[in-house]
């Protein structure tokens, strides 16, 4: 309830000010900015403006919520919202490439419609617009240190990030990750974003230290979740709706948790998915087998723990941040709902 009506004031806005973020500023580089309002969501396949699929918009909702429930302005906060979802697009554009993924959000991927080198440019344009986005909390009368905090975090951040895609490549060359190493792949790859996510919710805001790192380690424990959640997914999700594809990350190798937890396993299970992955390929034939071997390990079950553990963490780190209701409400379907999702 509380959620739904949070979503309806504030999904529109950050619609607003993210279009507006990407206009082009120049008609020479129209069709630059026209790829990133394709990724985004906002133009088809031949740059025209079209509403499409556009992503969840979780990050910057998580951000502005928190600002809500820390008793801030959502004018105030709105520059680091669009920064974090410019920032989260910047990563997909280039993890698309990197994960050789054809398909987001039901449609062909950057890289697919305009070739490589433009979509790293696309990415790099993202990256570039998500730095001026977080500046301009300066304009909004935020105080100079806490806009320096917040640039030092962001950019931590995507340093964190970089990290997390690199062991998430580097894994797929390897015969076994264990869950420690899983963990410090994902706390990369995707927890830094949605922990700075609610982090500068609170910053902006002027919450006490205290209080903006439980609302960080909530976000920390969200994106945990969320992405243990996009796991499985990737393996089990319904393609038609994800608007994924979900062979490709056992085509390639990915070391997800349901995987990581197979591998480590002695039985018979262990020992046919090890021979497995230490083909020279794997092909799409040998996917129905990888499934049938993952469910007899219990990956499935195991990482849906998991999924409850990391979200009752959360719970612990947002009531301990004391949110001001009816944001704290919000905050916490909104955990609940990413942790169930089916897309
Ligand atoms: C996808 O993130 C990448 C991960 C961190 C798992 P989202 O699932 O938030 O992507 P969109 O923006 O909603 O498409
Ligand atoms: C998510 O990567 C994290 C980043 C994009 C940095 P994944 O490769 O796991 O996510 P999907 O499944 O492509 O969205
Ligand atoms: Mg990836
Ligand atoms: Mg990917």
């Amino acid at each position: 309830m509380a959620l739904r009506e949070a979503m309806g004031r504030l999904l529109p806005l950050i619609e607003e000010a993210l279009q507006e973020a990407v206009k082009p500023p120049d008609p020479a580089v129209k069709a630059h900015y026209g790829m990133m309002a394709y990724h985004l969501g906002f133009a088809d396949v031949n740059l025209r403006p079209a509403r499409a699929s556009a992503g969840k918009r979780i990050r910057p909702l998580l951000c502005l919520l928190v600002t809500e429930a820390t008793g801030g302005s959502i004018e105030r906060a709105m520059p680091a919202a669009v920064a974090l979802e410019l920032l989260h697009n910047f990563s997909l554009v280039h993890d698309d490439i990197e994960d050789d993924s054809p398909t987001r959000r039901h449609r062909p991927t950057v890289w697919k419609v305009w070739g490589i080198p433009q979509a790293i440019n696309v990415g790099d344009g993202l990256f570039a617009l998500a730095h001026l986005a977080l500046e301009r909390l300066a304009d909004q009368g935020v105080p100079p240190e806490i806009v320096l905090e917040a640039l030092r975090a962001f950019d931590d951040t995507c340093r964190l990030l970089t990290e997390g895609q690199h062991l998430d490549l580097a894994f797929e060359e390897r015969e076994q990750v264990s869950e420690e190493e899983y963990l410090q792949m994902i706390a990369g790859k995707s927890g830094a974003l949605l922990g700075l996510s609610t982090q500068l919710g609170a910053l902006v805001s002027g919450a006490e230290p205290a209080k903006v790192d439980a609302y960080r380690r909530f976000g920390l424990s969200i994106g945990r979740a969320f992405q243990i959640r996009d796991d499985i997914l990737g393996i089990w999700g319904d393609e038609a709706v994800t608007g994924k594809s979900v062979q490709s990350d056992i085509l390639s190798r990915k070391k997800s948790l349901p995987v990581v937890y197979a591998l480590m396993q002695e039985g018979e299970a262990g020992q046919t998915l090890r021979a497995i992955y230490t083909q020279p390929e794997i092909a799409p034939e040998d996917v129905p087998e990888v499934l049938h071997w993952l469910e007899v390990a219990g990956s499935r079950a195991y990482a849906e723990r998991m999924v409850r553990e990391a979200h009752a963490q959360a719970m612990r780190a947002l009531e301990e941040a004391q949110p001001l209701e009816p944001a704290g409400a919000a905050l916490r379907e909104l955990a609940d709902s990413l942790v169930a999702r089916a897309y």
